[in-house]
């Protein structure tokens, strides 16, 4: 019996989360990313292939990796940026968000990424707009590039996710990033262990086929990797746990916490990172964290999106799409 092909084309306008991704679509985005992480070892970093395109990157929440590797990733495709700068737009004098948006697409701009601290917001100008739009995340719902990039160092690490125990450690509740890799690595065949206090970690997240822990000893045990999350305070309204102290006695990630997990444990952590919180300093250094190679794929992931992006657009629609 001959297994389904692999879709030839990457049928989608947008990139708005994870969740309505099919399996092999995903795969398809990180097979085109590690062969944009080839153009990372040749001299000259840049490739033609959006030369004559445009991306903006439209960020209304504070960001250091994702913002800074979308405009890498925009750059070594060849492909011009503008870098929105939203305190000193037409949005401190009341402009709203779909006209600032208007704006941008009548300056004739391909690509928005765009990040909110509201859920949603990115499906909205999708709806709106003729622009490609990618979220760059939007309030606790969906991070898709990050989910993606946590997804290929996996994969880069272990060869394959499938029958992988991963450990999301932290507030999964406020966690954009943990629903999305939720759900690709639950796409993708891995086993999914969401660890913390029942206050950020709740039990509806059964739901989405993942294991909840309260105990970190069990959480991680015998763990391929462990990705932790920082405690997201701007998003929590009312005291969930007693105190950050409490919770680094609790649920902070130590060496000597490691051995629980596999000895070859891979310890990721999305950033931006609280060194003696939910990670100890020697861990977040030590030869089981990937963190920095996870910055460095976040580039190669990102030009594979607006590759792909830019070829639904360009390329015909399959009869079956
Ligand atoms: N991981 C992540 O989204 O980091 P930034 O907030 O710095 O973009």
């Amino acid at each position: 019996m001959t297994s389904p092909k692999r879709p030839s084309v990457f049928k989608h306008k947008h990139l708005l989360g994870l969740e309505h991704l099919t399996a092999d679509e995903i795969i398809m985005i990180l097979d085109s990313a590690a062969g944009m992480k080839e153009i990372f070892t040749r001299t000259v970093k840049k490739v033609p292939t959006l030369r004559g395109k445009s991306v903006c990157n439209l960020f209304f929440e504070h960001s250091t990796r994702t913002r800074t590797s979308f405009e890498l990733a925009s750059k070594r495709l060849s492909a011009d940026v503008i870098n929105f700068n939203v305190a000193t737009s037409s949005v401190a004098k009341g402009e709203s968000l779909l006209d600032t948006a208007r704006t941008i697409q009548a300056m004739h701009v391909d690509f928005v990424v765009m990040r909110h601290s509201c859920p949603g917001t990115p499906h909205l100008l999708a709806e709106r707009l003729k622009m490609s739009v990618i979220n760059a995340g939007d309030g606790a719902h969906e991070h898709p590039t990050q989910g993606l990039l946590d997804t290929f160092t996996m994969r880069d690490k272990r060869g394959s996710l499938a029958g992988l125990k991963v450990a999301i450690v932290g507030d999964i509740l406020h966690s954009r990033v943990a629903r999305s890799n939720i759900w690709a690595l639950s796409k993708l065949g891995a086993r999914v262990a969401l660890v913390g206090p029942s206050t950020l970690v709740p039990r509806h997240f059964e739901r989405l086929g993942c294991e909840i822990h309260h105990s970190l000893k069990d959480g991680i045990a015998g763990a391929d990797v462990i990705n932790l999350l920082r405690i997201q305070l701007e998003r929590q309204r009312k005291n969930l746990f007693p105190s950050i102290r409490e919770y680094r006695l609790l649920y902070g990630l130590t060496k000597e916490r490691l051995k629980y997990a596999k000895r070859d444990v891979v310890v990721m952590h999305p950033g931006p990172i609280n060194r003696g919180v939910e990670i100890s300093q020697d861990v977040a250094d030590g030869p089981h964290s990937v963190i920095e190679e996870q910055v460095t794929n976040g580039i190669a992931v990102r030009m594979a999106v607006l590759y792909l992006l830019s070829g639904a657009r360009d390329a015909p629609v399959p009869e079956d799409a």
